[in-house]
């Protein structure tokens, strides 16, 4: 039988296995340094899906690179200005430097669209998308990721970073939810 994972009330099974997933990030590793040879890049993983993909991108990138880290937070204003959007931890400086996000998974790409917003004022040279997981039937956003490891079915999907209700990031593979 295909191997499966329960976590919270639902039920998961093998999408994505451990190998394919590291040989493609290998393949990302590799483009992003051919593409980004001789210029300064900062890999900025957002928190916390990216965690783990970040990890191996970053091991697997063969030459000098900084790696950051940053979290979005929406958080209701004091003011009468509603929600308001903001990139938690950002210490690295970006200006005329060439970003590139690194994400876990892009379905509506929204959360992408509102980074970009928040990242370009701090005036960056370029910035790109690099995620491991792509669903084009959900994309809604303007910016598209130049770097995608696997376009996925619009299915939710936990694993390698990626949870359902803070459960199941640790796993090495990545699982796809079981309908009921
Ligand atoms: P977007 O703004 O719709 O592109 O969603 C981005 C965020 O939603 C991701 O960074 C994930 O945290 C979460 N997300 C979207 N799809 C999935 C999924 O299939 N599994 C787990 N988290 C997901």
């Amino acid at each position: 039988m295909e191997k499966q994972v329960a976590l919270h009330d639902k039920k998961f099974s093998l999408y994505l296995e451990e190998e394919i997933i590291l040989n493609r990030v290998k393949d990302l590793a590799f483009s992003l340094r051919q593409d980004y040879n001789q210029k300064e890049l900062v890999l900025l993983c957002i928190l916390n899906g990216a965690f783990m993909f970040a990890s191996d991108l970053a091991k697997d990138f063969d030459g000098p690179v900084e790696v950051s880290f940053v979290k979005v937070s929406s958080y209701v204003g004091t003011e009468s200005t509603g929600k308001v959007d903001e990139l938690i931890g950002l210490t690295a400086n970006l200006k005329n430097k060439h970003v590139v996000i690194v994400e876990d998974i892009v379905d509506t790409g929204l959360t992408i669209d509102k980074v970009i917003f928040l990242l370009n004022q701090k005036h960056p040279e370029s910035i790109e998308i690099c995620t491991l997981l792509y669903k084009p039937e959900a994309f809604l956003g303007k910016h598209r990721p130049k770097y995608v490891g696997f376009d996925i079915p619009n299915k939710f999907v936990v694993g390698y970073g990626l949870d359902y209700n803070e459960l199941g990031r640790n796993l090495k593979e990545i699982y796809q939810l079981i309908p009921e």
